[in-house]
């Protein structure tokens, strides 16, 4: 464990070791010293806490100035993580929170959306810190076999012409680092929704892609029983409910924002 080599001057990223973190880490490089928080502790610098019991969480936050929270994916209960670091935060006089969360966040046919609109409202709620929410849309780089070309086909649980606001997780990273550096005096109290350039669906991105990928729709079952053993029965039914939301309705965000807090457009997914 490392000691903070200038109180008050890091920022914490919750969830650091993940797809998001990693992203939201190495686009900090530069801007901001950072406290790289994760689950198990993976290397020497790492402050390893456990959001579900709070353990650790007094120790990776004390003397940061802001912190990333990223929650784990189809957690079944995100808000209780949130107020466990929220907690950690205010005790440790952390001037600024950035909750990622998503966009569409109050789709109650997605009840893992519904919990991050239920964590907007205890961020917003909790008292003693300032606060930003960024609500980005699908990543494209939950295709990352299809975008470096090592995948030939794709099996989807949901139309293959659903139609998406596929971001960037690189832009992503980009806004959350210049909201986390920038600070509470710029953006507390703002909600950005961050969806990429075009409306686009999984058949249109595999197309662009450049190679042959063959891109085939499956049940919901069908799918889960191939790719979704290590969830937990919760798991699954969150996932197949955003499954179902997609087949009927697509997932679309507005790019406006993003564009203005980039300072250029969101890139294209290919
Ligand atoms: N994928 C998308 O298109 C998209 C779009 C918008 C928003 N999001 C949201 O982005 C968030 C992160 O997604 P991701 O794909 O980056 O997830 P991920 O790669 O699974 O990362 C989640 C991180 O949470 C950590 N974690 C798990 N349980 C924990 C615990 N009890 N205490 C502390 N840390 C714990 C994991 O650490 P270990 O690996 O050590 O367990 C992992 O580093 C999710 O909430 C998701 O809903 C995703």
């Amino acid at each position: 464990m490392t000691e903070s080599p200038s109180r008050g001057a890091e920022i914490a990223v919750l969830g650091a070791a993940g797809k998001t973190g990693t992203a939201v880490v190495a686009a900090l490089e530069g801007l901001a010293d950072v406290r790289r928080v994760v689950h198990t502790a993976r290397r020497p610098g790492d402050f390893a806490v456990d959001l579900e019991t709070g353990a650790g969480l007094n120790e990776a936050l004390s003397g940061c100035r802001g912190v990333y929270f990223i929650a784990p994916n189809v957690h079944p209960d995100e808000p209780a993580l949130l107020r466990n670091a929220l907690a950690a935060a205010v005790s440790a006089g952390v001037e600024h929170v950035v909750y990622h969360s998503v966009a569409w966040p109050y789709t109650p046919l997605m009840p893992h959306h519904v919990d991050k609109a239920r964590c907007e409202d205890v961020l917003r709620t909790f008292g003693g810190l300032r606060w930003t929410v960024l609500q980005p849309c699908a990543y494209a780089e939950n295709f990352g076999a299809v975008l470096d070309g090592s995948a030939t086909t794709v099996e989807l649980p949901y139309s293959p012409d659903a139609t998406f606001s596929f971001v960037r997780l690189a832009d992503v990273a980009g806004v959350a680092a210049r909201v986390l550096s920038e600070g509470p005096d710029i953006h507390h109290g703002a909600t950005y929704e961050l969806g990429g350039p075009e409306a686009l669906s999984v058949r249109e991105l595999c197309d662009r892609a450049g190679g042959p990928v063959s891109v085939k729709q499956v049940s919901v079952d069908e799918w889960m029983s191939r790719h979704g053993r290590d969830l937990t029965d919760d798991g699954r039914a969150r996932l197949s409910a955003m499954f179902e939301f997609y087949d009927r309705y697509g997932f679309l965000a507005g790019g406006a924002m993003f564009e203005s807090l980039l300072g250029r457009p969101p890139a294209p997914v290919t």
